[in-house]
């Protein structure tokens, strides 16, 4: 196995993600997640809120997943929002024209001027565009009048909620909404694992901005960004790559756009980009809706129509840049002493999903299991923490690295006489015995948020 499958095959063994639908042999590109994928999604958001928040203006917002049909005429994705496909009339794969010009599939072969299908050499269709949003209908009638969609990006349903903030909130210059919601894309080919799905979870931020300041502000977002992979998520620099896109990869509604990308087993991929959305989406929704979202600028008295940075980031795509980050094989002493191999996830301790482990030595001793259980109830109030009591304690250590727990307490004789208890730690495996009640202000210190 490459690293990658045995990344994928620890998440899927560990319950960090599961195919969705898998009794029904599965669903190409939608995944479940497990409990330990919740609680590391549920970390991620988390750290990315306490980060943007502390601004002070940002505005938080949850708006719906479907929309209606104007509002994606408005947005510009019913006539932009496509993908190239091609389509092989042999074997009827389909596959998006830019992959297979950039030798995703090995060169293109030509026979009589017409391209061949690279899985079967049959002959491939003239490219046509595909809209990559999901249709529905709302209501009980399939007509046009009740088309809706679900939505590509979160980012609409923060600009149709544009003037509903700057009147509810007294927003004033500068100033972002930012939603954390499902997105969805029908994408002609799923790949990567999570890294190419068609539901996915999106984190972003519209931060409206005087016209004049937009290139000081994306110079502000894209360092914040940045720094907040490598700093609060702990991800090597070089591992964190960013790109600007040329014009020609601009999107319908970007006047510049930088990714961030990350060096994933496979490539390097976008886990976020921050675009200069201009005044674009504002003045269509303006233009289709006939409403005013103007903004009145008190010092210059009078009407302008705000600019807008956009860092936009996948939630899914930055916890497979955790996993494949933290994932590690090393080599442990066992309880005799003898080397072993283990694998070993090596999140920070303030967002491992679990971040401490408690386990009576012995599972039949009374005695150190009651005492256990009850360190396991006081500390669960303040952390993330399981019981295990079966198996051997190398077996419980071995079970905890491979999802990244940092801390192992263990209870042992020695507990029940001096009311002390071993605490190990998951990276360099060393045991230190500490008294019970000094576990919960060891903890707090030790899985305090590091941003340096
Ligand atoms: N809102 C930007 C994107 O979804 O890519």
């Amino acid at each position: 196995m490459n690293k990658l499958e045995k990344i994928i095959n620890l998440a899927e063994k560990r319950g960090f993600i599961y195919k969705s639908s898998e009794i029904y042999g599965g669903l190409k590109g939608f995944y479940d997640f497990g409990h330990l994928g919740v609680l590391l999604k549920n970390n991620i958001k988390k750290l990315w809120l306490k980060d943007i928040l502390s601004m002070g203006n940002i505005f938080l917002i949850e708006s719906t997943i479907i929309g209606p049909r104007v509002l994606y005429e408005a947005s510009g994705h019913l006539e932009n929002f496509y993908d190239r496909l091609v389509e092989c009339k042999n074997c009827h794969n389909r596959f998006r024209e830019d992959h297979l010009l950039e030798g995703e599939y090995g060169e293109i072969e030509i026979k009589d001027n017409k391209a061949l299908c690279p899985l079967c050499k049959g002959e491939l269709t003239e490219a046509r565009n595909f809209n990559l949003m999901f249709k529905t209908y709302i209501g009980p009638v399939e007509e046009l009048a009740s088309e809706g969609y679900l939505r590509p990006e979160t980012a609409q349903g923060i600009f149709v909620n544009f003037k509903n903030v700057i009147n509810s909130m007294r927003a004033k210059l500068p100033f972002g909404i930012a939603q954390i919601g499902k997105a969805f894309r029908n994408e002609i080919t799923p790949k990567n694992f999570i890294f190419r799905i068609r539901e996915f979870e999106q984190m972003e931020i519209e931060f409206f901005v005087n016209p004049e300041e937009d290139e000081k502000w994306f110079k502000f977002w894209l360092e914040k960004r940045l720094n907040w992979y490598i700093k609060t998520l702990g991800i090597s620099k070089e591992n964190i790559i960013p790109y600007e896109l040329p014009k020609e990869e601009l999107a319908h509604y970007s006047k510049k756009t930088v990714d961030i990308k990350y060096k994933f087993p496979f490539g390097e991929g976008e886990i976020e980009g921050i675009a200069n959305r201009t005044d674009y989406d504002l003045k269509r929704h303006m233009e289709y809706s006939k409403e005013d979202l103007f903004y009145f600028d008190q010092e210059k008295k009078e009407k302008i129509i705000p600019y807008v940075i956009e860092p936009s980031a996948g939630v899914e795509r930055i916890f497979f840049a955790l996993l494949c980050e933290a994932y590690d094989e090393d080599e442990v002493p066992n309880e005799k002493g003898e080397l072993e191999k283990r694998t070993v996830l090596r999140f920070k301790s303030y967002f491992a999903p679990i971040q401490v482990a408690v386990f009576p030595l012995l599972s039949n001793r009374k005695e150190l299991v009651e005492k256990s259980k009850k360190i396991y109830e006081t500390l669960s109030k303040d952390f993330s923490v399981v019981y295990d009591s079966s198996g051997s304690i190398g077996r419980r250590y071995r079970r905890q690295d491979e999802i990244g727990t940092p801390f192992c307490i263990t209870v042992d004789f020695q507990t029940l006489e001096d009311e002390t208890v071993t605490i190990r730690d998951r990276d360099t495996t060393q045991q230190i015995r500490i008294n019970i009640n000094e576990i919960e202000s060891y903890l707090k210190e030790k899985l305090k948020i590091c941003n340096s």
